[in-house]
């Protein structure tokens, strides 16, 4: 199972519909088996996938009440089936913010290794998991971080993308001792084709320094309306040039992997 998180410290800059849309393509269109996990507090990711209950069991159970903790659940106990074949989700619920704090309180050498635990589990279960993050650096997103061996970082014009990366840069290198093959690759989200946004992106392509998706996500309010709808975009709106897009990327991260 080929752990990916999608993060980034910046809010707003398409994160949820990376994940949705990644997670559906390589689901519903590569027929791979996956596994979606919400780290996001908001819950957008388990609202697309129609799993999002504020009360109900999900990734707060399975970082404090696993039984590899002294809890009762298993990983396969807290993972729930979606209306889509080959996508499962773990969701995220009203106590994830909680869940955060009570980690943090405790001086466990386990407290940021639990997530990747816990997935050892159905490790063989699930070609893929895709991991929808917040954009701070809780303690959610650190037992993701030492989980993953991919974080997609979306970039997006005027979300003071240097900063974001090279902020995004140092917290995955503070993970690197623990988990040292974690990388970051970046895909530029809401392309337009103005001059500073093709500027940006020809920054990040050639002189940021970092791994960079070739396909850039365009902008198109098609993308919006698939969050109101809260459907994955791909299956929203099937042949729009923004799902087109993330078929592209997808296939490059397919092909890479
Ligand atoms: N390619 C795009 N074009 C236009 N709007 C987009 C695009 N990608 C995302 N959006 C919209 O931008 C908003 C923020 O995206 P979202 O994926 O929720 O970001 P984040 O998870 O980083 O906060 C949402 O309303 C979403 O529909
Ligand atoms: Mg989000």
């Amino acid at each position: 199972m080929k752990i990916i998180a999608v993060m980034s410290p910046k809010g707003g800059i398409g994160k949820t519909t990376t994940a949705d849309s990644v997670a559906y393509i390589l689901g519903e269109e590569y027929g791979k088996r996956v596994l979606v996990l919400d780290g996001d507090p908001q819950g957008d990711t388990s609202k697309t996938f129609g799993a999002y209950e504020p009360e109900g069991i999900g990734l707060s159970e399975l970082l404090e009440r696993h039984v590899n903790v002294g809890g009762d659940y298993r990983t396969s106990e807290l993972i729930q089936t979606t209306r889509y074949e080959h996508i499962d989700i773990v969701p995220a619920n009203g106590y994830l913010m909680r869940t955060d704090m009570n980690l943090m309180l405790k001086q466990e050498e386990n407290q940021v290794t639990r997530l990747r635990d816990a997935l050892e589990e159905v490790s063989g279960a699930y070609d893929y998991c895709i991991c929808d993050c917040g954009r701070l650096l809780d303690m959610v997103v650190i037992n993701i971080l030492l989980s993953a061996s991919l974080v997609i970082a979306p970039v997006k014009v005027g979300g003071y993308e240097n900063e974001a990366l090279h902020n995004l840069e140092e917290q995955v290198e503070d993970m690197r001792g623990i988990n040292p093959d974690l990388r970051i690759k970046a895909i530029m989200t809401m392309r337009q084709k103005n001059k500073t946004s093709l500027e940006v992106e020809e920054w990040l392509k050639t002189s940021s320094g970092f791994d960079v998706f070739t396909t850039a996500v365009r902008r198109s309010i098609i993308a919006e309306k698939a969050s109101m709808a809260m459907k994955p975009l791909p299956e929203f709106s099937r042949r729009g040039i923004v799902s087109q897009d993330y078929r592209s990327m997808v296939e490059e991260l397919v092909r890479e992997v």
